[in-house]
């Protein structure tokens, strides 16, 4: 690469220590310059990432951020939703950049999204009533089912000679899932077993019966999927000799998470979380890498969230419009407005950790550039007992939902940030903020964002 700035070396992540939206996207594309291969592994077209960079303002979900800059790979736990793949593949087309295998591999051994991973994911959010996840609808919960079923269509499954057959099991028994979702009783006409191991001319009768009369539609999803199959096709790798010789051979390796650390299925807010492991850990199940150099968490200058779930810090009031509007805080997927508040070191320093993060990178300070005061949450009550940064015993809603914030208050620095191109640049009361939250969450800060543009970062 000719534009290398040097920042780093071996093998560097960009997590989000919270409920993600912290910026990823931007600091991905801020070092990827430095990178031979850039990596995805956590969940798919959920996700939302903003990059501007000379070219202008991009809104990826599953194309790696990295794409401008260095080799990008989507491992075997990505969720990919062809359509939407093809679709961003599409559109960076139209604005001169070429994907291509030069610069994207994509494994065999991804599962891919079907209509009916969307449908279920609505209608269990419909059948969780009031007490929602509050998901994005792109069918995440019952993509990653499905692949802990060790069922579903994958991408190698494109490729081979009985893929209509399979594509065609997999709908007859899809189509049966959200009839009986709809309420009918048909598991008792036949078990799961019986539906395994029954003969072709009975399979056939069934998938005839579900061709007529189906949610879905066969024909089209089959169009869908040749079209995927041809599209991807010289995309398509084994990744993970390509991922060791590279790390074997001292390369540059960014991995680029999605999400947040605090929507890890197992360690984040469950079950208000996602479906996928956003964190170290879970770079190190996709790839087989374990020796990580860095690990930049990425966090704005407040907190936020998308969905249901406790909330601490979050503010309903005119501040909280505030921090909505001037941080421009609607869903890069859904449009939905975001849930702001104040910064939470207690969460944070807790997501920090599940990040596996060395390093913390500050967003979006100048959202808090008009504030006469700003507000850090450095303890929890619960009843009778506070709770300090580092000493919370769980994060789930049990805990979280009886958590009252313990505030310090802090000046604010009222004045614009946006040309600060060092911290030294930053209003004292500016840095007097930063360096408060690096005690709190007792990480060096490494970067600091003050606007979207990609020269509005710094590092420290
Ligand atoms: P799901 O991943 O669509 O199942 O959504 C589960 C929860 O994670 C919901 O609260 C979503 O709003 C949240 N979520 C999923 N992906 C993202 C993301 O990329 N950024 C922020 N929140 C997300
Ligand atoms: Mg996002």
């Amino acid at each position: 690469m000719s534009n290398r700035s040097q920042q780093w070396h071996g093998t560097t992540l960009v997590n989000d220590i919270a409920w993600g939206d912290n910026g990823k996207g931007r600091i991905i594309d801020y070092l990827a310059s430095d990178a031979d291969l850039v990596i995805r592994w956590a969940g798919g077209p959920n996700a939302g990432h903003t990059v501007n960079n000379e070219r202008g303002e991009f809104k990826f979900h599953l194309m790696p951020s990295g794409i401008f800059e260095a080799t990008c790979i989507l491992a075997d736990t990505v969720a990919v939703d062809p359509d939407i793949l093809i679709a961003e593949m599409d559109s960076l087309q139209k604005r001169g950049v070429t994907v291509s295998e030069k610069n994207l591999m994509i494994s065999p051994d991804i599962t891919m999204i079907l209509d009916w991973h969307k449908r279920r994911d609505n209608l269990n959010e419909v059948a969780r009533g009031g007490s929602a996840i509050g998901t994005t609808g792109k069918g995440m919960g019952p993509l990653y089912a499905d692949r802990a079923e060790r069922t579903g269509i994958q991408i190698h499954h494109l490729y081979s000679s009985d893929f209509e057959e399979r594509l065609l099991r997999e709908f007859t028994w899809q189509t049966r899932l959200a009839r009986l979702m709809g309420g009918e009783r048909l598991l008792s006409e036949l078990s799961a077993n019986e539906f395994a191991h029954m003969s072709r001319e009975q399979f056939m009768k069934m998938a005839k019966k579900a061709l007529s009369d189906s949610p879905y539609d066969f024909e089209d999803m089959l169009q869908r999927l040749y079209r995927a199959r041809d599209r991807f096709k010289p995309m398509v790798c084994d990744v993970i000799p390509v991922i060791w010789d590279a790390f074997d051979n001292g390369k540059n390796i960014l991995g680029e998470g999605a999400q947040g650390a605090l929507l890890d299925i197992d360690l984040g807010t469950t079950p208000f979380v996602t479906s996928s492991h956003p964190t170290r850990g879970g770079f190190s199940i996709a790839t087989g890498i374990y020796d990580i150099d860095n690990v930049y968490g990425a966090t704005r200058a407040y907190t936020a969230r998308v969905g249901g779930g406790p909330f601490p810090t979050e503010l309903t009031d005119s501040i909280g419009d505030h921090l909505v509007e001037v941080g421009k805080e609607y869903g890069t997927t859904t449009g939905r407005r975001r849930r702001c508040g104040w910064f939470d070191a207690v969460i944070s320093r807790f997501g920090a950790r599940i990040a596996g993060a060395t390093e913390v990178a500050i967003t979006k300070l100048d959202v808090l550039d008009e504030l006469d005061e700003v507000k850090i949450c450095t303890g929890y009550e619960v009843g009778r007992t506070h709770y300090g940064v580092g000493q919370i015993p769980s994060v789930k809603p049990r805990f979280l939902s009886q958590a009252k914030p313990v505030y310090e208050t802090m000046a604010g620095w009222q004045e614009p940030t946006s040309g600060a191109r060092s911290f030294e640049d930053l209003p004292d009361d500016a840095q007097k903020y930063v360096l408060r939250i690096q005690e709190l969450l007792d990480t060096n800060v490494k970067f600091v964002s003050v606007g979207p543009q990609r020269e509005e970062m710094f590092s420290m």
